[in-house]
């Protein structure tokens, strides 16, 4: 008999999960992955920048894994409301969450929740189509942003907001969104890190690009670029991101103005106060920072020196948060699932892999070793006798019961088709279906 396991998420780690679970043979196992959107990919889909189609084609691969026998999709399902952890338990032999983190990490700053300034979260949502971020009202009708962040989620918003329409049209990112960002009178967007150039968390290639845009280029005052000692030291035993980082930053800071229509000042050693203004978001203030060790970790402390920078829009690009699942354990402070190696501490037949396991940091393929570690576990439980249910019912039966209409695989192959379809006289990878009726409806079984 085959082992029954249910996926929760179908992201990156949820489709690796079931990929290395499909593969097993010893024992043979089943996976039903389950996601609460009617659309697989997770931030594949709905985080990973428009502009960057090359890597949204990963989903070619996990393709593949939802042809393999034994593979089901059960779209617009969600954990915790339309099903439970124990319903769950009751119908599967295993259940592994892959979750991904669903919400931001906060400033905790006064003037954080004043209207125009968001978390890059639901900017990000918004551009790439989310369902449930398309009703946001995202103004750009402002000269300045400013993205408080150094890591690759900010310089990904800091990039779509200077494309011109020229580099949106071949996207596949929303029409208003796209039109918003090319009809803004945005001339500045000002990224914010609080430590310095040799701490910032983006990647060269990511930070290259900036250099590389139609209409906007990088600008870095070469006085940041002054390096502490400790910084310094750090700088020449990298060989790898930080050192390359600095290097195309001094390259930018020696770059004459190319008088492009949009700047993406990259500032340094400087923290967010304060988001100031009466109705909605006018300023930032900022205060400059000086980096000093402690407990072996170079941090920014702050100098006392403030300064303010008018602005009509603030994107918190912090790091994203995991939420908890009701009946699931959670590590408030670190935001996950507490676990083991991705058994999940205190909880029988339960696994999490991903950014749910690990936190909100890695790349697509950092998901796939993560989930392989949990796989391999989980299956070795199997194997020790310590996973099996006398499942009465099947998920099927329960959703039928709950009159809920799931989207199977096939309808998402409906979605996507139509999608495609919608985006080829127009020359885009896809135009999406952004409206939970629209999904629901295209994804439909015929
Ligand atoms: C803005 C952004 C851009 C990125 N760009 C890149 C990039 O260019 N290249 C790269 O290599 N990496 C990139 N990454 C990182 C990469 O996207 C992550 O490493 C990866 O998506 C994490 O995978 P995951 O499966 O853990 O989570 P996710 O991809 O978030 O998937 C989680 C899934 O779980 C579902 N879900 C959540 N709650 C429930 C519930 N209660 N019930 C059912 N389903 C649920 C969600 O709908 C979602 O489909 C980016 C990340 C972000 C945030
Ligand atoms: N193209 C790509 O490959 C791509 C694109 C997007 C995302 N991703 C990946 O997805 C993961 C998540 O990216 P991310 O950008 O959300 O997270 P991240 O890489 O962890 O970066 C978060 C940034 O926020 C800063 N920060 C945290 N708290 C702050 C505060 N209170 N005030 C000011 N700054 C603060 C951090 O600074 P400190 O370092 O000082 O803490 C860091 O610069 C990363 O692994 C990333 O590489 C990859």
């Amino acid at each position: 008999m085959s082992l029954k396991v249910a996926v929760v998420g179908s992201g990156p780690a949820g489709f690796y999960t079931a990929d290395a679970l499909l593969k097993s043979e010893d024992p043979p196992v089943e996976v039903d992955v389950i996601d609460r959107l009617p659309t697989p990919w997770g931030l594949v889909r709905l985080g990973v920048a428009p502009d960057h189609e090359n890597i949204k084609a990963v989903s070619r691969a996990f393709e593949k894994t939802a042809a393999r026998p034994g593979f089901r999709f059960f779209g617009n399902v969600e954990v915790g409301s339309t099903v439970s952890h124990a319903e769950l338990l009751a119908i599967y032999d295993a259940v592994v969450y892959t979750v991904g983190a669903q919400t931001d990490r906060r400033l905790g700053i006064p003037g954080e929740d004043l209207p125009g300034s968001w978390p890059a979260t639901a900017f990000v949502a918004w551009y790439n189509g989310h369902p449930d971020f398309q009703d946001l009202d995202f103004d750009l009708d402002t000269e300045r942003v400013v993205v408080i962040g150094n890591g690759n989620v900010a310089i990904d918003c800091a990039r779509m907001l200077a494309l011109t329409a020229g580099e949106l049209a071949p996207t596949d990112t929303v029409d208003p969104a796209a039109d918003a960002i090319a009809s803004s009178p945005l001339r500045e967007i000002i990224m914010l890190g609080r430590r310095g150039p040799v701490q910032a968390a983006f990647t060269p290639p990511e930070l290259k690009e900036l250099g590389e845009l139609q209409d906007a280029e990088p600008v870095v005052d070469p006085h940041d670029l002054d390096l502490d000692a400790a910084s310094k030291e750090a700088l020449e035993l990298d060989r790898d991101r930080a050192r390359r980082n600095y290097e195309l930053l001094q390259e930018y800071a020696a770059r004459e103005p190319a008088r492009k229509a949009r700047r993406i000042v990259l500032r340094f050693l400087v923290s967010p106060v304060a988001i100031l203004g009466e109705e909605r978001v006018e300023a930032v203030e900022i205060v400059r920072n000086e980096l000093v060790v402690e407990n072996g970790r170079i941090v920014a402390r702050p100098t006392g020196e403030t300064k303010t920078i008018p602005c009509g829009l603030v994107l918190r690009s912090v790091g994203y948060q995991g939420v908890p699942l009701p009946g699931v354990p959670f590590d408030e402070s670190r935001g996950v699932i507490p676990n083991t190696g991705g058994r999940v501490d205190g909880a029988e037949r339960t696994y999490a892999a991903g950014w749910i396991k690990r936190g909100p940091s890695g790349v697509i393929g950092t998901n796939k070793k993560d989930a392989t570690e949990t796989v391999d576990l989980l299956l070795d439980d199997a194997r020790t006798g310590r996973l099996s249910v006398e499942a009465t019912e099947s998920l099927e039966t329960v959703l039928g019961r709950k009159g809920v209409h799931y989207v199977e695989y096939a309808g998402w192959q409906a979605i996507d088709a139509a999608e495609r379809a919608a985006g080829e006289p127009r020359g885009r990878p896809r135009v999406k279906l952004v409206a939970w009726e629209e999904l629901l409806r295209a994804g439909r079984p015929i």
